[in-house]
């Protein structure tokens, strides 16, 4: 059995949570392997919409297992409020959430240091959701780090409190006017504490090695998406994990080998929250229509969403870096009443035409290059069939396999579970 991997390939927010949530049926573990509660992944079924950041997206589902990978950063007060949200609504997390003891924690003075950091750069801002990502991960790698299975034992207040009185003077050499109430903050955080050692903590990568061993089938769930990846994104202005498929190795602990299915999640435009290059960022009607229709506006931080057309050079090196081996369209109910719709198949770079990701994709570097397709006006949200599919649609999807050289096999009209067409 392998472990099948479901990725984001663009800027985040493509709709990974509700993929994830609708082939839950079929696997009996789910692994969410790097990032944290920058993450909003959201589900909507019978009626209700959830946002998950932290929990994998198999959660409401009764049978699946759901891990917090080590690659994972844990914010125990976004943690809290998460579980307190799943108890609301009746869902009994206890049995099936484990959270693995090599994941690392998001401590009140990392939040705190991520908006110094970002406060101190001004106009190069990376848009970060100030949820102490960077920080944390810095740590991480940094070797200064407290981890889940540290709180098992004692002794960790001790390293908390030298990391914390670190992370002050930190803030303080940022000299950006940072207010806080370190005292409120850390009765939070050891509230939440309380309740993040309540939940079962396991050697995940142990646990999914014996799964794996017993033929169990095996989903992992990346957060953001390819280009916001620390290696191949659009650096500086990315997350500071390895959202794309070598992530799910290293935050999982499982091999490259085992790895089956790659899913890649995409919408059939663009869109990125915060900042950095966009090359097909439109600023007109048709953008102000994606951003009104779509909905537009982040999970996580409620900020605009800036829209574009889909961007096939982009899509492509991220299909290349993941090795994706199945396509998932999602939105294309919200490409709907266009006269026409673009996709960029190439940028000239240069004075050249060229159809590879270049270093720096900023805008005095490229410029799309765009073919024009035909719109419809058909309303998708309830269709239920390939057939029923305007042909425009069809034409529009048989021309981005036909690059990709990858099937499409999800097609998505809707926010809605059902609202999702099987190919
Ligand atoms: P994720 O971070 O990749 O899980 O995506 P987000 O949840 O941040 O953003 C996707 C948004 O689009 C959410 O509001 C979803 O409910 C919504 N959504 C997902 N699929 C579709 C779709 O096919 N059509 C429409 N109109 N909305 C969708
Ligand atoms: P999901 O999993 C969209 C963006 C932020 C910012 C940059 C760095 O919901 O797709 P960070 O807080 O990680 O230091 O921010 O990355 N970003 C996301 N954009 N979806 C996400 O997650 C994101 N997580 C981070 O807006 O530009
Ligand atoms: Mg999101």
């Amino acid at each position: 059995m392998a472990v099948d991997l479901l990725l984001g390939l663009q800027w985040g927010d493509e709709g990974k949570g509700k993929i994830v949530d609708v082939l839950t049926a079929k696997y009996n573990i789910i692994a969410r392997f790097q990032g944290g509660p920058n993450a909003g992944h959201t589900l909507v079924f019978n009626g209700n919409k959830h946002v998950l950041h932290t929990i994998p997206s198999g959660i409401f589902h009764d049978k699946a297992i759901n891990v917090v990978g080590n690659g994972v950063v844990i914010d125990p007060v976004i943690f809290k409020k998460e579980l307190d949200k799943l108890n609301e609504e009746g869902v009994d997390y206890r049995k099936n959430l484990f959270v693995s003891r090599k994941a690392h924690l998001i401590l009140p003075t990392h939040r705190l240091l991520d908006a110094a950091s970002e406060a101190a750069k001004g106009k190069a801002k990376i848009g970060s959701t100030l949820k102490g990502i960077g920080p944390t991960y810095m740590d991480k790698t940094g070797r200064n780090g407290i981890r889940v299975g540290d709180i098992e034992s004692p002794e960790w207040i001790t390293k908390y409190r030298q990391l914390a009185d670190k992370h002050c003077t930190l803030i303080n050499f940022h000299q950006a006017s940072i207010e806080y109430d370190l005292d409120a903050l850390e009765k939070d955080f050891f509230e939440a504490i309380d309740l993040l050692k309540s939940l079962k903590f396991i050697d995940s990568e142990a646990f999914l090695h014996d799964a794996l061993k017993h033929n169990q089938p095996i989903l992992a769930e990346g957060a953001q998406g390819s280009l916001l990846d620390i290696d191949f994104g659009t650096y500086p202005f990315v997350t500071s994990s390895t959202t794309t498929a070598a992530g799910a190795c290293t935050g999982l602990g499982i091999a490259p080998g085992v790895i089956g299915e790659v899913f890649g999640i995409f919408k059939a435009y663009t869109t990125r929250v915060g900042s950095g290059p966009f090359p097909t960022e439109l600023f007109d009607d048709n953008g102000a229509t994606m951003s009104r229709v779509g909905h537009e506006f982040g999970a996580t931080t409620g900020r605009p969403r800036r829209c574009g057309w889909l961007d096939l050079v982009a899509l492509k090196y991220s299909c290349q870096v993941n090795g994706v081996t199945q396509l998932m369209m999602m939105k294309a109910d919200v490409l709907s009443g266009f006269e026409s719709i673009d996709i960029c198949t190439a940028y000239k770079h240069k004075g050249k035409e060229i159809t590879h990701l270049p270093f720096d994709i900023a805008p005095e570097f490229v410029e799309p290059i765009y073919k024009s397709f035909k719109g419809w006006n058909e309303d998708l949200t309830g269709m239920t069939t390939e057939d029923e599919l305007p042909i425009h649609l069809m034409d529009y999807i048989a021309f981005i396999e036909k690059e990709m050289e990858i099937p499409i096999t999800i097609i998505s009209v809707g926010p809605d579970r059902k609202q999702t067409i099987f190919r």
